[in-house]
């Protein structure tokens, strides 16, 4: 006969999730909603910025380093079947691509990779951007010139990963805001879908999907585009109702 209480396991108990970048505000949210989910969680980040995974620190194993030095990654990833990585294009010494081309030559064969990045990214030039989109990216590569941000080497580190064979997912995140949860964002397959009109997620939603598209194989080779599902246009394009 059934319990009538079965301990139904979470989706992570017993698997083991790298997370690179963790102590930036999408990696803090990432740690908890995989550490919710019953992972034994690798973290990665700057050897300055480990006291910000302070409040973690007796719950998950936290690797100082820079997350584009190779041997920092092989260690991290070593028996992680979950890789979830933070590209950002900060500095001018390819810190995107470094560590998107880590994780990908040094995770275990099989394993999810999850990258995150944003709207402009696109993979097969389907994407349909507003004038203000456009215009944010050419501010964005201006800064290139002040050594601080590198949005080519975004684009670099993800021309990567979809020329990749792995079991990757590229999220493309729509602008963020802070606040409570509102649920598993929606996505779309080429920024311009009008489910993605509204251009906003909560941090916390965007890793939310990031630890969720592990277990989602529909989201395999896939480079999501996502939004808000409480948002207006989400709710408008979308069956769930208000
Ligand atoms: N912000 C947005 O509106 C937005 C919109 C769409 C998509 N996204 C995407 O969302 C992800 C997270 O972005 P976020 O804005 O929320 O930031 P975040 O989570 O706070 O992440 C910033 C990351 O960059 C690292 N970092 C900061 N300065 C650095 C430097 N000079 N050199 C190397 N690493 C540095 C941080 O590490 P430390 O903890 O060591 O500082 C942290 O891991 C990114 O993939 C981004 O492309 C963001």
């Amino acid at each position: 006969m059934e319990p009538s209480n079965p301990i139904v396991p979470q989706s992570g108990v017993g698997k083991r999730m790298c997370i690179v970048g963790a102590s930036g505000k999408l990696g803090r949210y990432m740690v908890r909603h995989a550490l919710d989910r019953g992972y034994e969680v690798v973290g990665v980040c700057r050897e300055k910025s480990v006291p910000k995974l302070a409040d973690y620190a007796d719950r998950i194993t936290v690797i100082g380093g820079d997350t584009n030095d190779r041997e920092v990654i092989a260690k991290a990833v070593e028996g992680c079947d979950a890789v979830l990585a933070v590209l950002v294009p900060w500095g001018v010494h390819d810190y995107s691509s470094g560590t998107a081309r880590a994780v990908l030559d040094y995770a275990k064969p099989g394993a999810r990779l999850v990258f995150s990045c944003g709207w402009h990214i696109t993979r097969d030039g389907k994407d349909v951007y507003s004038w203000k989109i456009k215009a944010a990216l050419v501010v964005a590569k201006l800064f290139r010139y002040l050594r601080l941000v590198d949005v080519d080497d975004q684009y670099r580190a993800t021309d990567l990963i979809f020329s990749s064979d792995t079991r990757w997912t590229v999220v493309r995140g729509s602008d963020l805001e802070e606040g409570p949860s509102e649920g598993l964002p929606v996505w779309a397959r080429h920024v311009g879908d009008p489910v993605l009109e509204s251009n906003m997620t909560r941090r916390t939603d965007f890793a939310l999907f990031m630890v969720e598209a592990v277990t989602d194989d529909s989201l395999v080779q896939e480079a999501p585009a996502i939004v808000g599902r409480r948002t207006p246009s989400a709710l408008a394009h979308t069956k769930e109702s208000a």
